[in-house]
């Protein structure tokens, strides 16, 4: 069954905008269990502009599911992982610039520097996903490097979607679309799992979540937008029943 990794970061966000206590994200995240995910995303910044060291080490200790620690390939970072040891590292590219992820980790540009520390992960039990691009040779590079996980880029798909005033039927929509399935094509004949996030919303996760062996969606922003108006708990399950009605047909 196809699973749902929430990204809580945006409840830290507005945390942050008061440097304050609320909203705490490890009750969000008790929340958006209660709504349906299966495991909980946190992405550690090196400028800490949402997630805080606490809060990583507070919801390893606490949720009851999966922790999913994304990060850079930075020494700090791997140090962290290695202490805190989520259920799984996800390696992604940071600028300081960026309002969010931009791009695969161009993982083939720096393959020796990504294989140590998938090694350094895996040496203190830390699988590893990579964050890549829909392009075969990231996902040879990321399985040569030692990921047990590649995650596919969907932000080009969702662009696609806005462009077309949301009808997935659209060529180009279409386009990026094959380019995820084949994607997780090749990521499924590298023996590596296929997870895919970026930009999803109910409003266009349905093709994505019906790809054949897509095993994870990594879904943040929507939810968190969704979720000031109904609450966490409803917007992940909204989310979740549109995964899973369209991975069931
Ligand atoms: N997957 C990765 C690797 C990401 O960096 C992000 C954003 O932090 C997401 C998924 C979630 O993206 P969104 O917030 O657009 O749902």
């Amino acid at each position: 069954m196809i699973e749902l990794g929430v990204n809580i970061d945006h409840v830290a966000t507005v945390r942050q905008a008061r440097r304050g206590h609320e909203p705490c994200p490890v009750q969000a995240a008790f929340e958006a269990i209660a709504g349906g995910a299966d495991s909980i995303t946190v992405h550690l910044r090196e400028d800490r502009r949402h997630v805080q060291d606490a809060d990583v080490r507070r919801l390893r200790a606490e949720i009851p599911v999966a922790l999913n620690l994304e990060m850079a390939a930075t020494d700090e970072m791997v140090g962290i992982a290695c202490e805190v040891r989520p259920a799984i590292a996800m390696l992604v590219p940071e600028g300081r610039h960026e309002v969010t992820t931009e791009g695969g980790l161009d993982v083939r540009a720096q393959a020796a520097r990504v294989r140590e520390v998938v090694q350094r992960l895996a040496a203190a039990g830390i699988p590893t996903s990579i964050f890549v691009d829909a392009d075969p040779a990231q996902i040879d590079a990321a399985a040569k490097a030692g990921a047990k996980v590649c995650e596919v880029h969907t932000g080009p798909y969702a662009h696609a979607v806005l462009a077309a005033g949301g009808r997935t039927e659209d060529a180009a929509v279409q386009a990026e679309l094959a380019k995820v399935r084949a994607a997780g094509a090749a990521i499924v004949a590298a023996g590596l799992q296929f997870n895919a996030g970026h930009g999803l919303a109910t409003a266009n996760v349905r093709p994505i979540a019906a790809l054949p062996k897509v095993a994870e969606l990594h879904i943040g922003h929507s939810i968190v937008s969704r979720a000031v108006f109904v609450g966490i708990r409803q917007a992940v399950a909204e989310m979740k029943l549109a995964m899973v009605e369209a991975a069931a047909g």
